[in-house]
């Protein structure tokens, strides 16, 4: 028996009403504010991810799906959708249309993780990004999509984490500081800090084991080494945020597990007990389009992870608008009623009224509790008799009265519900 890969789920029939209303409700706060969806290819070239700069992250050195297609060239499953969409902007030439081009997307992302609760291989993203602009108001104008978008869903206690690591010219430096700090110290870190250190030591910061943690809390904060520039459009950011009432705490130690961040870098969090998997990541991402092979464009944006939202609607007891079933069901008694309602399905659904056609030689019986659980408002029951007579008898599901009304003027008949 095959299964679906370790870490992928099937998206079954009764999860679809979540996953329906959590794209709906995405798609309608983006048209609030602006935002054109883009779809980019689920695989992409392997150097758009695998950017000299992104050396050292777990993104690339541990988690992406890479293949060579049958003409040897070297693809990626897309493991996140900033550099796509940037790749996208560039390629379209959109840095021409007024900036800042605000932009979202839906869509599933592969990473090579240890699958958990929460934490799959393949995960769907909704996530926005807004390009060509470095204004502090668009890094607020993000953060409240986001909240908006989920607390349109019904999604309650939710922690906003704030932090700024700096730009170009501030981080180096701090990074310089943050390797002081942790000269000496390589025996009582974990193995991968010890990579970190050498690598990639911003990331010493959010390391999860408890001693790291522990001396990550005594490291200095990169708050007190931004330059001006980057102090300035940090303080904008907070209080834009506090001129909306958005609360956000600010974090020192939130740096993002993505090598692309520059000054505004935040997550959202459930702020139930042990909830430490953040809904919501994003930041401001200054010198990406460079890297890829544009001119220096800012942006910034978000993506969150929609099993995450399903998961939590569900924690939290919010059920989904159910999908809307087909109006009727037909049922037949007979052998000249099979065939009639074959056309009479076809004739209704002309009408645009759903119809699901009662297929076998089941029982009456049979046909009523199939009815009854498919949630359908009419069941249309058609005996050889009511062939014979131009006539049907319909079934009121939530009423639970039924009347006997002529073939022809079923669709006005049912057009009344
Ligand atoms: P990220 O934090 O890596 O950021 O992912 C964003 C969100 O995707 C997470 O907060 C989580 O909800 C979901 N997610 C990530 N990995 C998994 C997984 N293995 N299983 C289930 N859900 C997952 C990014 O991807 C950035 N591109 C976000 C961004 C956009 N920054 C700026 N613009």
């Amino acid at each position: 028996m095959y299964k679906a890969p370790r870490g992928t789920v099937d998206i079954l029939p009764a999860d679809q009403d979540y996953w329906a209303y959590v794209q709906q409700r995405a798609a309608d706060v983006c048209r609030l504010y602006g935002y054109q969806r883009l779809d980019t290819p689920i695989f992409e070239d392997y150097g758009l991810f695998a950017r000299s700069d992104a050396a050292g992250t777990d993104l690339v050195e541990k988690e992406m799906y890479v293949f060579e297609d049958r003409s040897g060239q070297k693809l990626t499953l897309r493991a996140e959708n900033t550099a796509p969409v940037c790749r996208a902007y560039l390629e379209h030439g959109m840095s021409s249309l007024p900036q800042p081009v605000r932009l979202y997307y839906i869509g599933p992302t592969f990473r090579y993780e240890r699958p958990q609760a929460g934490r799959y291989r393949q995960h769907h993203q909704f996530g926005c990004e807004a390009l060509g602009d470095a204004s502090a108001s668009l890094d607020v104008e993000v953060i409240e999509l986001a909240l908006g978008f989920l607390s349109s869903l019904g999604l309650r206690q939710l922690s906003v984490l704030l932090n700024s690591i700096g730009c170009r010219e501030c981080q180096p430096q701090y990074v310089e500081v943050l390797r002081r700090h942790y000269q000496g110290l390589s025996a009582g870190v974990c193995d991968d800090c010890r990579v970190r250190m050498v690598r990639n030591p911003l990331r010493l910061l959010d390391c999860k084991e408890p001693t790291c943690k522990l001396i990550a809390d005594e490291a200095p904060r990169i708050s007190d080494h931004l330059c001006p520039a980057c102090q300035e459009h940090f303080q904008e950011v907070q209080a834009q945020l506090n001129l909306l009432g958005i609360p956000f705490t600010l974090n020192h130690k939130l740096v993002r597990g993505l090598d692309y961040y520059t000054r505004t870098v935040f997550e959202i969090l459930p702020q139930r007990e042990g909830g430490q998997s953040a809904i919501v990541g994003g930041g401001r991402y200054d010198g990406l389009i460079e890297q890829i092979g544009g001119r220096p464009t800012p942006g910034v944006g978000f993506a969150t992870g929609i099993e995450r939202i399903i998961l939590n609607l569900k924690e939290q007891g919010l059920q989904a608008p159910p999908l809307a079933a087909p109006t009727v069901y037909l049922a037949h008694v007979g052998e000249a009623a099979r065939r009639a309602i074959v056309t009479l399905a076809a004739t209704l659904r002309g009408q645009h009224i759903g119809v699901l056609a009662s297929t076998g030689g089941r029982s009456l019986k049979a046909q009523l509790r199939q009815a009854n659980s498919f949630g359908v408002c009419y069941t249309i029951i058609l005996g050889d008799d009511e062939v014979q007579r131009g006539e049907a008898v319909v079934r009121d599901m939530a009423a639970n009265s039924q009347a006997t009304v002529s073939l022809d003027s079923l669709p006005a008949h049912l057009g009344r519900s």
